[in-house]
């Protein structure tokens, strides 16, 4: 039998050993709601992968298509939330693509995201259509008005994405922004949004994570209190960075008392934001919380 030719030095010394190291840590079950190891949202390669995503209607990673939105916007005219005088505040705007169709129908809209180009794509929209819309780049968990909008909106599921004392920090800090009887409208995802799926992994020249050729290894892990994390461990020839992306999903009976509790009265669930009825979508669900 013929022996396996020894590895050039270089190749056999320690940077393999660090790499298994890495991908071993990397690999592991992370504690609940274990942040990324790096940016993501505001990642200056991946935040532009995100508004192409965003802007790309075949794909519904990072916003719904533009008739959901369409319909979204005149369902929240129609329920008089939104319209002519009435101040929005878009938490995670990201393009802004809900924030224009809002101004458009009279609002004056706040948006709030942390993805320079999204918000730049969404400034440059508002000042082509002479819009009245404000962008802050911000990290939405730091607002600090006092009674200054009229309806608060968070689309595509963010609150799912906090850990509870997160979350309810910032329906501490919606509710004061709020005026008196104003109204926090946003959709969560359900239990049913995220099934069991085996791991997986793909090898790219280039594409979402990184612009040069890495490995992606996906893993879905599922915790006690509907809590999930989609982990996305990218391999590259900088190293091993893990993206966890948590999800704790919602039931109208989980989430009535959490906003409860934040001093808000569930006055209406749709299945949607567009107002679809509730199970339309058994992957979601959408709230009206009056601030009591
Ligand atoms: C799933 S996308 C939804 C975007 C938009 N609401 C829509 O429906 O088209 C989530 C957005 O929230 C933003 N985001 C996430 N966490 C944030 C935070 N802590 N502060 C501000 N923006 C945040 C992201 O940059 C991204 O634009």
């Amino acid at each position: 039998m013929t022996q396996p030719e020894a590895l050039p030095p270089a190749a056999a010394a320690s940077p393999s050993a660090d790499a298994w190291r890495d991908l071993l840590v990397a690999t592991e079950r992370p504690e609940p709601f274990t942040p990324s190891d790096g940016l993501f949202w505001d990642d200056p390669w991946i935040g532009e992968q995100l508004l192409a995503a965003h802007l790309d209607e075949r794909t519904l990673a990072a916003s719904r298509p533009a008739a959901t939105r369409e319909r979204t916007e005149a369902h929240l005219v129609a329920q008089g939330l939104a319209g002519p005088g009435v101040d929005v505040l878009d938490l995670g705007c990201g393009p802004g693509l809900l924030a224009t169709g809002l101004a458009r129908a009279g609002a004056r809209v706040t948006g709030v995201d942390l993805n320079e180009h999204s918000l730049a794509y969404a400034e440059a929209t508002a000042r082509e259509q002479g819009l009245d819309v404000t962008y802050l780049r911000q990290d939405f968990r730091t607002i600090d008005a006092v009674s200054r909008y009229d309806l608060a909106l968070q689309s595509y599921g963010e609150l799912s994405t906090f850990d509870d004392a997160t979350r309810d920090a910032i329906l501490a800090r919606v509710h004061a922004a709020l005026r008196p009887g104003g109204a926090l409208v946003f959709d969560v995802s359900t239990p049913e949004c995220h099934p069991d799926e085996p791991p997986s992994w793909y090898r790219s020249q280039g594409g979402f994570w990184r612009a040069g050729a890495h490995l992606e290894l996906w893993a879905r892990l599922r915790y006690p209190g509907d809590v999930v994390c989609d982990r996305y461990v990218v391999i590259d020839a900088g190293g091993v960075a893990t993206y966890r992306m948590w999800f704790h999903d919602y039931t109208p009976d989980t989430l009535t008392p959490v906003l409860e509790r934040a001093g808000f009265r569930v006055e209406a669930l749709w299945g949607g934001l567009d107002g679809g009825a509730p199970g339309d979508d058994p992957g979601w669900f959408a709230v009206v919380a009056r601030r009591a």
